[in-house]
């Protein structure tokens, strides 16, 4: 084969056969496909696209470039994946709830990057805990606690993490094909049996639009059912952020509160319907997850997967230098509160990253202490701005502008007796 040839192919509206994807993919992990050669053919896909064929077999070469993890461990395994949001801590409670009710959660996961946060930054605000383990390690912790939340492994997908890299640079991150296969090729390489997916939509997503949503979904469950992994998406919202948390340290808190027992019911419903997903994938019935979060279970499922980890979860989590309350401009109803602007702010106080090397501060974030159809009053605190560098409030109260809109006071009046908080 030729680079060229495949690049001319895709160019003009061809489809690629199954030799040639194998081929090139596999030539551009070892460098013998150019940066410039593999980015035309980006470009190109993403122009042309992919069908349906051709897509599972590019996620193919890519699991191909890489290892396969085996978990052979004795319960089924399940794993769940979102396609990221703002305070999506989602993982944090589900992963030792679907533990604690039989199953096995291998959950690789990778850091922040942009308004959306990283799980794995989020645990790292819990002192000792540690992201990077050995393979062996994954698979003892599997068996002995059911669940793990860590770094993937750099045997996993290398040419996703590559061709990643050149997307991100090339203007060719935004195509179904190319990001359903980039997601599908990390989450087949771990292993797990069984996957659902939690594709957001809104402006704090990355498919800002339900319907780029359902096609990204589509594309996903086609993906997974092409390789032998059941595989079923939940399509929900993130016009507004999930829970009261944005950002590291203070998503930990509430992902714990969750675990107690409590915690906000948004993230409390999320949690429950994807474990109910995840369960039914798994092959477990008459085990239900509302019961084993009140009992307490998962919780101690949740301490002994972060001890294990190196952390210790009865330590108190690190408190930001400064915090500062944005007060309701006026009396009425908190008609939105706009996740893209929240995630923005969190981001700039230091909670999120703007280039993969750099630090996040544990402690930084945003508490957001009203939801979207909320009476409030004039002057009563809406938003805590938490950060360990003061010189970062006007820009995150830059990013927050027109971001949490205030409309008629009788906007509420309708809502039946006790629905308020
Ligand atoms: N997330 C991924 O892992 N890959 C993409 O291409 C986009 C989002």
């Amino acid at each position: 084969f030729a680079a060229v040839d495949v690049i001319r192919a895709k160019r003009d509206g061809g489809t690629l056969t199954g030799e040639q994807i194998d081929w090139i993919i596999g030539a551009y992990t070892r460098g013998a496909v150019a940066e410039e050669q593999m980015a035309a053919l980006a470009m190109a896909i993403f122009l042309r696209g992919m069908d349906s064929a051709e897509t599972a077999r590019w996620t193919g070469a890519m699991i191909d470039s890489g290892e396969r993890l085996s978990l052979r461990v004795e319960r089924p395994t399940v794993d769940k994946h979102s396609t990221g949001g703002v305070g999506d801590k989602i993982t944090l409670p589900l992963a030792p709830l679907v533990a604690a009710c039989g199953a096995a959660v291998p959950q690789l996961s990778g850091r922040g990057l942009g308004h959306t946060g990283g799980t794995l930054d989020k645990l790292e605000s819990i002192p000792g805990w540690r992201a990077e383990l050995p393979t062996e390690h994954i698979v003892r912790q599997l068996d002995t606690v059911g669940a793990v939340v860590c770094a993937a492994t750099p045997s996993l997908a290398p040419a996703d993490r590559k061709l990643y890299a050149l997307r991100d640079v090339t203007g060719t991150v935004e195509s179904v094909p190319l990001i359903a296969s980039s997601i599908m090729s990390k989450k087949i390489a771990e292993g797990a049996g069984a996957l659902v997916l939690d594709v957001k939509a809104g402006s704090g997503a990355f498919m800002k639009t339900v319907r780029q949503a359902e096609e990204l979904a589509a594309a996903l469950v086609e993906i997974g059912a092409a390789h032998g992994v059941a595989t079923s998406a939940l399509l929900t919202g993130m016009s507004t952020p999930l829970g009261a948390a944005v950002g590291n340290a203070v998503e930990v808190a509430e992902a714990v509160d969750v675990l107690r027992g409590g915690g906000p019911s948004d993230v409390v419903e999320l949690t429950l319907a994807l474990a109910t997903e995840m369960l039914a994938l798994a092959g477990i019935s008459g085990v239900d997850p509302a019961r084993v979060l009140a009992s307490g279970e998962a919780y101690e499922t949740w301490c002994r997967m972060i001890s294990a980890q190196g952390g210790d979860p009865e330590a108190p989590l690190p408190e930001a230098a400064h915090v500062t309350v944005v007060p309701a401009p006026e009396t009425g109803t908190l008609t939105a509160l706009d996740a893209y602007a929240v995630g923005v702010a969190a981001w700039r106080l230091g909670a999120g990253r703007a280039r993969k090397e750099d630090p996040v501060q544990a402690a930084a974030g945003i508490r957001c202490l009203a939801k979207p159809g909320e009476r409030v009053s004039e002057g009563q605190p809406l938003l805590e701005l938490h950060t360990d560098t003061a010189e970062a409030v006007p820009s995150a109260l830059a990013a927050l502008e027109g971001a949490y809109p205030i409309g008629d006071d009788t906007g509420n009046d309708d809502a039946p007796a006790g629905s308020g908080k």
